[in-house]
């Protein structure tokens, strides 16, 4: 036999007969010296016959239903349930123990109920009728076998304790659980918080960007405005007093000197005016909606804005299956067209000017799309101030410098970045990467700069 056990012994007998009541303490408070329960477990399972003290039950009376239901009720309340009640079937005048049952269920959930019966008072069917099938019942034909009475209550009692452990451990796990979902739902909201300051900070950068490339851009407009100005001043005031001169009678007028000064006045103004219209185009593009753009369609406005500097040279795509991405048409257009112009332009001398786009989705989100040129490439001591405003290595009066600042500002302004790789004889590649569209191929696009 077992060693003995520190479970629940607490049994309430609820029945009419006193007599009875005697009887189940005999059998159930009483510690078998050797009994005959032991001897049996010896003869079946093999083991000493002795058994180590049983230190018995704790048994309680209830007379009547009403009694048994209160005393289980008190039980419960006081933290000492019964793990197990003996009930008699008839207990006249009060309730029946099928009624009794029922309701000391009512109470205590958990208790094991052996339901005394002298003769069949209830057919089973009735009885799982009233009580509905229950692991928590069985029956117990009357007379008694004490050995019986004895081995119900050590099962039973044992069974009632089995049902406690496992229900603490439902408990445990349900309040793990419940601790887990907390944790879990305090790092999700932690998550939350950081990808929203994570963004709040990705917009700020975005801002002090396109602070940054502002300032560069005003910070040089000063400058390349002050000298075709100066030209334009000196050689205005030159023909004021030239003219002067002549109204004076002193000296006739020099028509080609006046043709020639005149010419670099008008090659000053010309000069500011292409840095007005590309600031301007600057103006236009801020605050422009950022829109599903289709790569495809603003490739071919810019290029056919760009043709003429794109003259013989062979133009390839290949953007496979590259998304749309999110940016303002109008920016997209004039990013692409400068680029293309700046490719065209590099090629010019070549024998078989090619210009190569491509386009592909990243992982991590981004469209990465590179164009390529096999034109004269840039000499390693420009890379790092092409992107500068009004840094140009045309001829003087052909070009602002201004066409990557801009690009590069309107890259900035969707959160990308743009890069460059050149081998000096072997062409340039300029890398954009743009954000990938979140919206719906459904939604209408924006229209095109006017
Ligand atoms: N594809 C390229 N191949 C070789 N050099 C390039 C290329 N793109 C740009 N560059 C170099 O970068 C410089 C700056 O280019 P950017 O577009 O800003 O101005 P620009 O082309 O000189 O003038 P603008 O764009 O106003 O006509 C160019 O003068 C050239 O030296
Ligand atoms: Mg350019």
């Amino acid at each position: 036999m077992s060693a003995p056990t520190a479970f629940n012994r607490r049994i309430l007998v609820v029945d009419d007969n006193q007599a009875i009541h005697q009887d189940f303490r005999k059998i159930l408070c009483t510690a078998p010296a050797s009994s005959a329960l032991d001897a049996m477990e010896a003869a079946l399972f093999g083991g000493p016959t002795t058994t180590p003290a049983d230190p018995g039950f704790e048994v309680d009376s209830a007379y009547q239903g009403e009694e048994g239901i209160a005393k289980v009720k008190t039980a419960v309340a006081e933290g000492r349930p019964y793990a197990l009640a003996f009930v008699d079937i008839r207990m006249p005048p009060g309730l029946d123990g099928v009624e009794t049952v029922r309701r000391l269920w009512k109470e205590d959930e958990d208790l094991q109920v052996v339901l005394c019966s002298a003769y069949s008072d209830y057919s089973w069917e009735e009885m799982t009728q009233r009580l509905g099938l229950s692991q928590r019942l069985l029956i117990l034909r009357k007379p008694f076998d004490n050995i019986e009475v004895r081995q119900l209550a050590h099962a039973l009692s044992e069974k009632w304790d089995l049902l406690r452990k496992s229900h603490r451990r439902m408990e445990d796990l349900r309040r793990e659980v419940e601790e887990w979902t907390r944790e879990l739902a305090l790092a999700n909201e932690r998550l939350r918080k950081e990808m929203e300051d994570k963004a709040r900070l990705e917009l700020r950068l975005v801002q002090a960007q396109r602070l940054e490339s502002l300032g560069r851009l005003t910070a040089g407009l000063a400058h390349e405005i002050n000298n075709p100005l100066s030209v334009i001043m000196a050689s205005v005031g030159f023909l004021r007093s030239e003219l002067d001169e002549q109204l004076a009678g002193r000296h006739p007028l020099d028509a080609g000197e006046m043709r020639e000064v005149c010419s670099d006045a008008l090659l000053g103004a010309d000069r500011i005016l292409r840095i007005v219209n590309d600031f301007r185009i600057f103006s236009k593009l801020d605050g422009h909606p950022q829109v599903r753009v289709d790569l495809n369609e603003v490739l071919d406005h810019a290029q056919s804005a760009a043709s003429f500097n794109l003259g013989r040279a062979q133009v390839v795509r290949e953007l496979q299956d590259a998304p749309a991405v999110q940016g303002s048409e109008p920016g997209l257009e004039q990013l692409f067209m400068s680029l293309l112009n700046n490719a065209g332009y590099a090629t010019q001398s070549v024998p078989e000017p090619k210009v190569h786009i491509s386009a592909r989705e990243r992982d991590d989100g981004w469209v990465w799309v590179e164009v390529k040129d096999n034109g004269t490439g840039i000499a390693p001591e420009h890379l790092g101030r092409i992107f500068d405003p009004f840094f140009t290595t045309k001829p003087p009066g052909t070009g602002t410098g201004l066409g990557l600042s801009i690009c590069h500002g309107i890259v900035a302004g969707l959160g990308g970045t743009i890069e460059v790789e050149s081998t000096p004889g072997q062409g340039a590649t300029f890398r954009v990467k743009l954000p990938r569209s979140t919206e719906s191929a459904a939604a209408p696009s924006s229209s095109s700069m006017s």
